[in-house]
């Protein structure tokens, strides 16, 4: 049974259900990848930005004979945002092929549907039984890019300092843990600002934020769900612009393995080796307060040649493609009652 499920009041044990059937998930799907904890997990499941809904749903196995609750078996849900909707479906390894994945859209869509959205998106891992999932029930690739890893082990500590040190004359960098500083704000909504227009194709399942406020309710949004944002700023120094900036999350639910999210140089900053030497100090610092992590992932389009340079230098190595599917939710729906 499918069953609306709100983590927000989810009794704790469901919660720990859900983390066992993601890390089940995890070692059938990714098992390279390190397993979640519950470090704030029920509140990285319910915190939303401001104007965003996310709706959830759960399948429970039967309740056992002394009347304990069925294990989570399955999870879907749409976080409303913009004009799309950004669909979550997994269902637990020893549930797979029974229609339980297309039960769960099916509910998923419908409401979606019904809250007036009328496109959906998903990100769709390489490589795992969801690309067959998603395009048996018509969805679309529309982008795509490639993960990669960096391990902190295999990181060239001396040569990583020479890269820290080497960026032009009239430029420092400045570590920031927990977000810029307030009055950077403005200039740091700016930089980012500047890349706003440069449409790459992909969906924006991910929006970045372009305005002061919308950048602070993002970093106010990233604490409650227990996602650490540290950030590396150039500041050009007669102009006290920001001139590049890099953004590292380390998530409470996976603290070994951090995301390496956007990296931006303004135009005209570009050439003085800001992105390898703000990248560069970020593992440094990362190093030093984040005792704790391994890894660093991050994801990039085939058309980025400069960052994907960049990361070799630094030692990421190419892991899973990585993909957007996007559909229609009227033919979805209709497909899958049709189907039913
Ligand atoms: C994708 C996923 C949700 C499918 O769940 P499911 O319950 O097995 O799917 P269903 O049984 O409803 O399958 C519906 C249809 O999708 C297609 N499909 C499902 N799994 C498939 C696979 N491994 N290969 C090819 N097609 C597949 C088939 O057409 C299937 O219909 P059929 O069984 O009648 O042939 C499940 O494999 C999953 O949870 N994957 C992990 C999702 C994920 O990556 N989450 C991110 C965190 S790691």
């Amino acid at each position: 049974m499918v069953r609306e499920w709100d983590p927000r009041t989810a009794p704790a044990a469901e919660i720990e259900s859900f983390l066992d059937a993601l890390n089940a998930v995890f070692a059938a799907d990714l098992p390279e990848d390190p397993l979640w904890e519950n470090g704030m997990l029920r509140e990285y499941l319910c915190e939303v930005m401001p104007g965003e809904r996310r709706i959830s749903w759960i399948a429970q196995d039967e309740p056992s004979a002394d009347g304990q609750p069925g294990r989570i078996l399955g999870h879907t849900h749409v976080l409303l945002l913009g004009d799309i909707g950004v669909l979550e479906v997994m269902v637990h390894p020893a549930a797979r092929r029974s229609g339980l994945g297309r039960k769960l859209i099916a509910t998923a869509a419908r409401r979606t549907y019904q809250e007036g959205f009328r496109s959906m998106g998903v990100e769709v891992i390489g490589d795992t039984p969801a690309v067959g999932f998603y395009e048996a029930l018509g969805f679309v690739r529309e982008y795509e890019e490639d993960r990669s890893v960096l391990r902190l082990g295999t990181v060239d500590w001396v040569a990583l300092g020479e890269m820290a040190q080497g960026i032009g004359p009239g430029y420092r960098l400045e570590f920031c843990p927990g977000g810029p500083p307030d009055e950077l704000i403005e200039a740091y909504a700016m930089a980012k600002a500047e890349t706003r227009d440069i449409d790459d194709g992909d969906l924006d399942l991910r929006p970045s934020s372009h305005d002061p406020q919308r950048l602070r309710d993002s970093l106010n949004c990233l604490h409650r769900r227990g996602m650490k944002p540290y950030i590396v700023l150039a500041i050009e120094e007669k102009t006290g612009v920001v001139a590049g900036l890099t953004e590292v999350v380390v998530p409470a639910q996976h603290p070994t393995r951090a995301d390496q999210w956007d990296t931006i140089v303004g135009q005209e900053h570009q050439g003085y080796g800001i992105d390898r030497a703000m990248k560069a100090r970020m593992l440094f610092e990362l190093r030093s307060v984040e005792p704790k992590l391994s890894e660093v992932q991050t994801w990039n389009a085939r058309t980025n040649e400069a960052m994907r340079a960049v990361n070799a230098d630094l030692g990421f190595q190419a892991d899973r493609e990585w993909y957007e599917y996007g559909v229609d939710v009227a033919e979805l729906v209709h497909r899958l009652d049709a189907g039913s």
